[in-house]
């Protein structure tokens, strides 16, 4: 199985992607991994473990429509079975999605369908449920939305900060996602589309 990962920050749930296939334990490869903008520390990641990376910036194309034609372009260019999302931080159109026939997965620092958005983690905290958690799903056109695949919870403490509870919830995420992997390179799990 054959996978492109698109990330916008440190990547280090990818880090953990590509730990598990450099290790042996996740029988997939990745093709590659692209962001939408410079300078991130996932490309830098990537770049080190000698994975093929590249970069379409969000602001250097004139429309939204082009840079998501472009990126669509991109990543079919590898030939991906499925597409990851690991904290990128853009919604895609429906007819990127439609063009990998529906094989777009998404991780999210929430239970969904409660606090999806950018900001999953400070909303939980701030409305203060005690239980959150992470969820991987097949991600639709909306702001994570789309068929849940995994969900894990992870109890909140007394007093925690955003910081410390999303990174308590990425070490359960990175695991649930390696999880999801594993069971679609095995043919456990089925892809959107046969
Ligand atoms: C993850 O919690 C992901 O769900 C969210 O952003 C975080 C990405 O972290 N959208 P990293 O870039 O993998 O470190």
């Amino acid at each position: 199985m054959r996978i492109v990962v698109l990330v916008s920050g440190t990547g280090s749930n990818l880090q953990a992607v590509i730990d598990a296939v450099t290790a042996g334990d996740l029988e997939i490869e990745i093709a590659a991994v692209g962001a939408d903008r410079e300078g991130t520390y996932g490309i830098e990641r990537s770049d080190e473990a000698g994975i093929e990376t590249f970069v379409l910036n969000f602001n250097s194309f004139s429309t939204r429509e082009e840079w998501d034609a472009a990126l669509a372009d991109k990543v079919a260019s590898y030939g991906p079975d499925v597409v990851v999302s690991s904290g990128f931080m853009r919604i895609v159109s429906p007819e990127f999605i439609e063009r990998f026939g529906g094989r777009y997965l998404n991780t999210h620092p929430a239970l969904l369908p409660a606090f999806p958005g950018a900001h999953g983690v400070r909303d939980a905290l701030e409305y203060g449920v005690k239980v959150t958690g992470c969820t991987v799903h097949w991600a639709d056109a909306g702001v994570d939305t789309g068929p849940i695949i995994a969900q894990e919870s992870v109890a909140i403490a007394d007093g925690e900060d955003e910081e410390s509870l999303h990174e308590r919830i990425k070490v359960v995420e990175r695991r649930l996602l390696i999880d999801v992997l594993r069971q679609l390179a095995s043919g456990e799990l089925k892809t959107p589309v046969a």
